[in-house]
């Protein structure tokens, strides 16, 4: 039990608070004035709805906002108790409600040295203490003081872990690419799927080869298949037992099976239960990156993830760049139908990001029940997906521009690239803008029409493709620009969504900290896998499942 308060939550339901009806009045009043005309009728718009923080620009100008919007969300999440969990988060209160747990990423990177409680302890020592171990440890593998089995330097280092324990490392390692100052290679293995370990070990040596197993609770049995694969491995092509410790570290908060599993107790890194999975990169979890791209990248990725959490803190709601996007995804969430949300990185080097978001923001915010167990009656955690830009405009923006869907998007963008080869990165910031631009403004029937004509096709022709060409415009999005890809901004940047999605999980009432609903398919998993093994087992089934376990056992060859 912890001794952390809970928090306690406003009576009313969350439809039935005041700011909910106004803002169901305002969208009506709003929802016939396209942003077309509010741009041209308000030559502001972009310096007034702008904010700079933490080495970030927000410009939310093409949205479906006025001068009252903001406001009026804003009233709305005050009347939510929005301040008074952004105080409980900072302040350890029991946010995790159905596991009666802190959720404390933000001490991971409280570089300022304010104590934190847990239970009436301070855990800030402890995450000062994890630092320095990984900091040692990093100089020993960079300088070679810690070497393979036959003496030589590692290489490569291979994280094996999966969700939380493998996707913020391995998006924060990709977007430091540019950072990576020491000739290590890092990898990731995280599907169980043997094909994955297997390409990754192909060309690894295991002299030179150092594993860390990442898993905070160290239970997760695609995890575990991988450990002992690469354990395998080792074994296999000249490594002795003896030596297994040399090339085996591992981040779990459960020391026991870690050790069970062989990974010696000194070479172990603590993890924490007041940290959730797809929040704890900053934690040892995080040691991939370090290794990666150096001690001093990965406290300056904490530095600006810290000065996210200081902006997040203590800026008014309305002047606060999470809370802002937050409210503007719950403004078309509950207020405009949306279901999901686009998030369109244009570099190269962020190309992780959707997929860690997806897990960061759909793993938290993926609830249908109230802190206090009700069933809600609006909609929760929109659907996340995206990809690299300016990709992604050859494949899937077609349906942003002229699609059923209404698809709020993030696009992303440094102004500067690390790799200034001729145009490319002009190129790349108009395709970004065109997006962004083309989405807002649309174009109509009658200016398609217009076009045709003066291009020289028939009036006839021209009017039966103008519909085709007309686009609805009117598509909100964000830009967010920062100068350069650099640790400080990727870790602003990275804050800036954890942060974002705990705005949306306290309005929505939700506990955005746990994960009960991946619990049954893990259930489900163990017995069918059991199943598979041994087809005699009984396990109670449908018959759908039941044929396709057969199928597995026959290995059909008809198919
Ligand atoms: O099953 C979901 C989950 O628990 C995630 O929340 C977590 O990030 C991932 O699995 C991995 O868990 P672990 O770090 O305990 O192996």
């Amino acid at each position: 039990m912890v001794s952390n308060p809970i928090l306690k939550r406003p009576a009313a339901r969350l439809t039935e608070l005041p700011g909910w009806a106004a803002l169901r009045v305002h969208q009506q009043e709003i929802q016939h004035t396209p942003m077309r005309q509010m741009f041209a009728e308000d030559g502001n718009r972009f310096r007034d709805f702008t904010l700079k923080q933490a080495g970030l620009q927000l410009d939310y100008s093409k949205n479906r906002i006025d001068r009252s919007t903001l406001g009026l969300l804003a009233g709305l999440a005050e009347q939510a108790g929005l301040a008074e969990q952004i105080d409980g988060l900072f302040g350890g209160a029991a946010l995790n409600g159905s596991e009666e747990r802190p959720a404390l990423h933000i001490a991971l990177r409280n570089l300022g040295g304010r104590p934190i409680e847990v239970d009436g302890r301070d855990i800030m020592p402890e995450v000062r203490d994890t630092l320095s171990r990984m900091e040692k440890f990093t100089w020993r593998v960079h300088n070679g003081q810690w070497r393979g089995w036959t003496g030589k330097p590692f290489r490569d280092i291979v994280n094996i872990g999966i969700g939380g324990s493998s996707l913020g490392p391995k998006l924060v390692s990709a977007a430091l690419r540019p950072f990576w100052n020491h000739s290590v290679n890092s990898h990731y293995v995280a599907n169980v799927d043997g094909s994955h370990i297997t390409e990754v070990l192909k060309y690894l040596s295991p002299e030179t080869t150092l594993f860390i197993v990442s898993s905070k609770s160290f239970t997760t049995p695609e995890t575990l298949a991988n450990a002992r694969a690469a354990r395998h491995w080792f074994l296999q092509n000249g490594g002795e037992d003896s030596e297994l410790a040399r090339h085996f570290v591992a981040v779990t908060a459960n020391r026991k099976l870690a050790t069970e599993f062989g990974v010696r107790e000194e070479n172990i890194f603590p993890m924490w239960d007041w940290v959730g999975g797809r929040y704890s990169l900053w934690s040892a979890i995080g040691l991939p990156i370090a290794l990666a791209a150096g001690m001093d990248n990965f406290r300056a990725l904490l530095q600006g993830a810290h000065a996210m959490d200081e902006h997040f803190r203590t800026a008014p709601l309305t002047e606060n760049m999470p809370v802002i996007m937050g409210l503007l995804g719950i403004w078309y969430h509950n207020f405009w139908g949306a279901t999901s949300h686009a998030i369109l990185p244009y570099d190269h080097y962020l190309r992780g990001l959707p997929a860690h978001l997806q897990q960061l923001d759909m793993e938290s915010n993926g609830k249908s029940v109230t802190q206090s167990g009700e069933a809600v009656d609006y909609a929760t955690g929109p659907i996340i997906w995206g990809g690299v830009g300016a990709n992604g405009q050859h494949a899937y923006h077609q349906l942003l521009h002229q699609g059923t869907h209404l698809v709020p998007a993030d696009f992303i963008i440094p102004l500067r690239s690390h790799n200034p080869i001729g145009h490319h990165h002009a190129l790349l910031y108009a395709n970004c803008l065109s997006q962004s631009q083309a989405l807002m403004q649309g174009k109509t029937e009658e200016e398609a029409y217009k076009e045709l004509c003066s291009s020289g096709m028939s009036n006839a022709e021209a009017r039966k493709l103008a519909p085709h060409k007309a686009i609805p415009g009117n598509r909100p999005s964000n830009t967010i620009v920062f100068r350069k890809a650099t640790p400080r901004t990727i870790g602003a940047l990275v804050a800036l969504y954890e942060h974002k999605v705990f705005t949306q999980g306290a309005v929505w009432g939700i506990n955005s900290f746990d994960q009960w609903g991946v619990e049954l398919g893990k259930q489900l998993g163990r017995r069918l896998y059991d199943k598979l093994l041994d087809p005699d087992e009984d396990v109670p089934m449908d018959a759908s499942t039941a044929g396709l376990c057969q199928l597995f056992c026959d290995a059909d060859d008809s198919i």
